[in-house]
């Protein structure tokens, strides 16, 4: 059993610009980490939720890769409103954020 609620992972694999396969450094995941740390600290879900960083979650085109457990359900989102989303919606909420899903993986 997890110890936490949910469990987010934020991909913040880092590549040289000259990778085809890109990274999601390269697509904002540090700010996207950044946020849902501050969210959680802002709804003091302290042992409740916990965001960790990851490495390369190997979904790398589309980038910033989110994993939330114990769902297993996969994100892509870009802007600080999306973050707030997955924690209103689904970390709150229970409820999948259809819209932010990563095709293919929900
Ligand atoms: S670099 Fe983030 S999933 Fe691969």
């Amino acid at each position: 059993m997890s110890r936490f609620e949910r469990h987010v992972f934020v991909c913040i694999n880092e590549r040289d610009e000259s990778d085809a396969r890109g990274c999601c450094v390269a697509s904002g995941s540090l700010d996207v980490h950044r946020w849902f740390k501050s969210e959680f600290k802002s709804r003091n879900w302290k042992g409740r939720m916990r965001a960790n960083k990851a490495g390369c979650l190997d979904v790398c085109e589309f980038g910033p890769a989110v994993v939330v457990y114990p769902e297993g359900v996969w994100y892509s989102p870009r802007s600080e409103q999306e973050v707030k989303e997955i924690c209103d919606r689904h970390l709150a909420g229970g409820e999948v954020v259809t819209e932010l899903l990563i095709p293919g993986l929900g």
